[in-house]
């Protein structure tokens, strides 16, 4: 069987980057992260779209060579049409659009969410069905159970701020820099997670439904009652506290849905003790843990053009043009 060569994009927030794959195969992934951003504590949604307009040639570029390959030897090229900044999302899918249009080849538009769903099959083929995956990043948190390749169920999301979030708003009372999960995530190495205890929002409410606003209050009263608190033991109960709802919420989804399988996604499963937690407590339950490695866990082009291998594999050659960038989060997808 000929194996496709797929371009990959992904613009959605403040990364520009791409990757090339063969089948399902990646023939490189590279990233360009924005650093103009760090000034302003966040992400400016203005200067992301800048910033892609200058990066998204020369990412592309980069991409191709690492691959060895040109745009005449493309198959198809796949793109992130949302959710996102609308801004960059434009940025991405025109690009690829106008690629797409002057080759003469099909165009995927791959929604992101999905895309790191499942970024564990993308780091492990051997990752069984069904799975639950975690997916927590700074603009979501879901727990979704995993069907097939082609199935999912979003068993619960967060009603309010992303896990993300939470640590990079806690990093900035703090006064840590942005993105501020990494920070939280070393400083907390030298802390005692169980100096502080913060609350644990809808832990016990029998959903699987997520809640971190109070979290980022009960820190801020913290810090305001106590200026000279250690910081890093702010930071160790700070991350102990929204680690034990993910771990817990997300084994309990396991355990209902009777699956032998957990992969974590989305930048925050990066997080140190996210991963050691998860790999402990599947150790003793005997189940498959998947964490991709960091640059398949971040925004990444790779997964997008692996949920377009598939659907290549499956047969589908769209060539509708016509696509827009949408907002919406994650649904099911049957
Ligand atoms: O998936 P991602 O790269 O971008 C999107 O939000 O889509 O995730 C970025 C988020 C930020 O909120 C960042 O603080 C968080 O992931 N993050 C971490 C760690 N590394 C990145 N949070 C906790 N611990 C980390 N080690
Ligand atoms: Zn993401």
């Amino acid at each position: 069987m000929h194996e496709p060569l797929i371009l990959a994009i992904e613009t959605s927030c403040d990364d520009t980057a791409a990757s090339v794959l063969r089948g399902l195969d990646v023939l490189s992934n590279v990233i360009s992260s924005q650093d103009i951003h760090d000034h302003y504590g966040g992400i400016v949604p203005e200067l992301a779209s800048r910033e892609h307009v200058k990066g998204i040639a020369p990412i592309v570029l980069a991409a191709l060579q690492e691959a060895a390959c040109t745009t005449s030897d493309l198959d198809a090229i796949a793109v992130t049409y949302g959710p996102g900044l609308p801004g960059s999302l434009i940025v991405g899918s025109h690009f690829a659009k106008g690629l797409a249009l002057r080759l003469g080849i099909p165009i995927f538009p791959v929604h992101h969410i999905e895309a790191h769903l499942y970024s564990g099959h993308l780091e492990d083929p051997t990752l069984e069905f069904p799975a639950i995956c975690l997916v927590v990043s700074g603009g979501h948190t879901s727990i979704v159970l995993l069907r097939s390749l082609q199935s999912f169920a979003v068993l619960g999301s967060t009603r309010d701020d992303a896990a993300g979030e939470a640590f990079d708003k806690v990093a900035k009372l703090v006064g840590l820099g942005y993105p501020g999960g990494p920070h939280v995530d070393r400083l907390a190495k030298e802390g005692n997670p169980l100096a502080i205890e913060f609350p644990r929002g809808l832990m016990h409410d029998g959903t699987f439904n997520f809640s971190f606003s109070g979290l980022k209050t009960s820190v801020r009263y913290y810090l305001r009652d106590h200026p000279d608190a250690p910081i890093h033991d702010v930071c160790a109960s700070v991350q102990h506290a929204i680690v034990d709802v993910l771990v817990s919420k997300t084994l309990k989804a396991a355990r209902e849905h009777d699956v032998r399988a957990i992969v974590v996604a989305g930048g925050v499963s990066a997080n140190s003790e996210l991963r050691a937690r998860f790999a402990e407590e599947c150790s003793k339950r005997h189940m498959q843990f998947v964490a991709p490695r960091p640059t398949y866990c971040v925004d990444n082009a790779a997964m997008i053009g692996f949920v377009a291998a598939h659907r290549y594999r499956e047969g589908h050659r769209p060539m509708d043009y016509s696509f827009t960038i949408q907002a919406h989060a994650l649904r099911a997808s049957d």
